[in-house]
């Protein structure tokens, strides 16, 4: 089973890059899905058929699918949605707490990760290829899953066993609405589901690849969405550089497009280093069709396995020293100054500019203090000494 995610500016590309793949991967005999979870539904367009909410056959094992936001699903989610941020509200929540509401989407990226959810477990397919929205509403997203978590297990817990006891009391004495059982259980699956998800996502059969052409707000883009997706413990495994001028036969006007496109794709190679970029030329015309994406696809790769696993173990990772243990976050291109770190008790706040993910700390990790964090080679090394937390924070 494999899992690949496509992101990046929009009208870079996106569509047509996991469109191809996903065409490949079908010709290479995987059961195939391809999946868009972007409201700006163009799957359709790409491979010019008219396709659903449910898996639509455009060639052999291939199928495509749109995410369609479901009015009823809608509905249930703002129950959810409201209930959670009254419970907050009426229990006067910590700063973080408030932060980290912001995080908290709407319906569609719900609905869209419980879809995704379904058909990886479904059995169906050997590989799940994702069209994703526009990077910003991606990183959403895929941080949703853990900023979701960390609510149940904060504040979820302790509400439902209080809730039992005491519902009728309760709900007079302080003030805080006092959901119904069935809300509970609700959340709980959702819960549970979405970590799943999270699990499937940022687990070694997934990876995303990031979309863009050789301009430079576009590459700015892309690297900061690396960044961010690193931070949330996504696996980057490589970039597609789309619309690429062919050089020859230039008239001046040309001539100087594909000058400046070099200097940033020199600038693309270099900075997405260790990664593989795929360029792929600027057509006389769409891509679309099966034939063509194909076409397009394999151009790209060039005779790369479009399917292969990203190397190496994940953004994330821990090393024992002998004084205690190095906690190492990937965080490529981030800037020391817009890098900030906080412990509250079992729970490390990493946050990179207006991204912010709260790790709770592995087992192995909590009784441990925080001796020192420096940033180095475009990872973030938290150094953490054995031994219980004494007042200072490092
Ligand atoms: N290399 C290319 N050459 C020519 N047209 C392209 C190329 N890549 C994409 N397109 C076209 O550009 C438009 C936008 O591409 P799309 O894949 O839908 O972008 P995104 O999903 O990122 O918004 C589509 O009409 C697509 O057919
Ligand atoms: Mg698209």
């Amino acid at each position: 089973m494999r899992i690949v995610l496509f992101t990046g500016k929009g009208g870079v590309g996106k569509t047509t890059a996991a469109a191809g793949t996903a065409t490949l991967a079908a010709r290479d005999g995987a059961r195939t899905l391809v999946l868009s979870t972007d409201a700006a539904h163009s799957l359709g367009d790409a491979f010019d058929v008219p396709i659903g909410s449910e898996p639509t056959e455009v060639a052999p094992r291939l199928f495509v699918q749109q995410v369609d936001a479901q009015r009823r699903f809608e509905r249930s989610w703002a129950d959810i949605q409201g209930y959670l941020l009254s419970v907050l509200d009426a229990a006067g929540v910590d700063p973080i707490t408030a932060e980290e509401l912001t995080v908290i989407p709407g319906a569609e990226e719900v609905l869209a990760l419980l879809e995704l959810r379904a058909q990886v477990m479904s059995g169906e397919w050997d590989v799940v290829v994702v069209d994703c929205a526009p990077t910003a509403e991606t990183l959403r997203l895929l941080a949703l899953p853990e900023a979701l978590g960390w609510y149940m297990d904060r504040v979820f817990p302790a509400q439902h066993r209080v809730v039992k006891a005491l519902r009728p009391v309760l709900a007079k004495a302080a003030g805080v609405p006092m959901p119904q059982d069935t809300v509970f259980d609700a959340i709980e699956r959702l819960h549970r589901d979405l970590d799943e998800v999270r699990q499937l996502l940022t687990g070694p059969d997934a990876s995303v690849r990031l979309v863009l052409t050789p301009e430079t707000v576009v590459v700015a883009e892309a690297r900061r969405s690396l960044t961010n997706l690193s931070l949330f413990g996504y696996r980057v495994d490589g970039v597609v550089a789309n619309r690429v001028f062919p050089d020859e036969g230039a008239d001046p006007w040309r001539a100087q497009w594909v000058q400046a496109q070099k200097v940033v794709l020199a600038e693309v190679e270099q900075s997405f280093g260790g990664l593989p970029v795929w360029r792929s030329a600027y057509r006389p015309g769409e891509p679309v069709g099966v034939e063509e994406l194909a076409d397009f696809a394999s151009a790209a790769y060039a005779g790369d396995d479009p399917l292969a696993r990203a190397a190496g173990d994940g953004p994330m990772s821990i090393t024992r020293t002998p004084s205690g243990a190095i906690l190492r976050i990937a965080l490529p291109f981030a800037d020391k100054s817009d890098i900030d770190l906080a412990r509250h008790g079992d729970e490390l706040v990493v946050t990179v500019g207006s991204y912010r993910r709260i790790l709770t700390l592995p087992a192995a990790l909590m009784r441990h203090t925080v001796a020192g964090a420096r940033v180095e080679g475009g990872a973030l090394q938290v150094r953490f000494r054995a031994g219980s937390p004494e007042g200072d924070d490092g």
